[in-house]
């Protein structure tokens, strides 16, 4: 078993509702998962005791790519997770209308491994809520079962 901390920054609920599924989904694979709302935790050492990290955050931006208020903060403070080397993957809802389509998922996993993270698995991208996707949802939570 390992300790997943998963932490999502959403504004109308849709990032939050994929955060969900992926706690549920890894959860019922016997895995230990701490989900909690960017807007309530703190960067410096969150990663602390966690075998592996899941980010999620959406985008608000026009042209210029702006990540979620709570999380922008967090990711502003990503080298102080201390995540070297963590296991780490990237989550977001989107609409892809927008020029940066889930614009956070590259940009966590760039951070990420200029910090020494480990990426488990392509970033995971939906548009819309949770129940638009289930099955990327469940692959993407297959792959970094795989990876645990
Ligand atoms: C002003 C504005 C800017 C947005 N910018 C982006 C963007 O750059 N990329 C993207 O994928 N979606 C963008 N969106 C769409 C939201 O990110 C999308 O609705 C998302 O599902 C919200 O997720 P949340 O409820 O988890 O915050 C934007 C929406 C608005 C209203």
């Amino acid at each position: 078993m390992s300790k997943v901390l998963i932490v999502y920054g959403s504004s109308t609920g849709n990032t939050e509702s994929i955060a969900q599924k992926l706690r549920d989904i890894l959860a019922e694979a016997g895995q230990e998962v701490d989900m909690r709302n960017a807007a309530e935790v703190s960067a410096p050492g969150l990663a602390d005791g966690f075998d592996a990290v899941l980010l999620g955050c959406s985008a608000w931006g026009m042209e210029d790519l702006e990540l979620q208020d709570d999380f922008a903060p967090l990711f502003e403070e990503m080298g102080s997770m201390n995540l070297s080397g963590k296991k780490l993957a990237a989550f977001a809802s989107g609409d892809s209308g927008y020029e940066h389509f889930c614009g956070a998922v590259p940009a966590i996993e760039a951070r990420g491994r200029e910090l020494g993270a480990v990426i488990m698995t392509e970033g995971l991208k939906v548009e819309g809520d949770a129940s638009a996707a289930p099955e990327d949802i469940q692959d993407f939570a297959g792959e970094v079962l795989k990876q645990l």
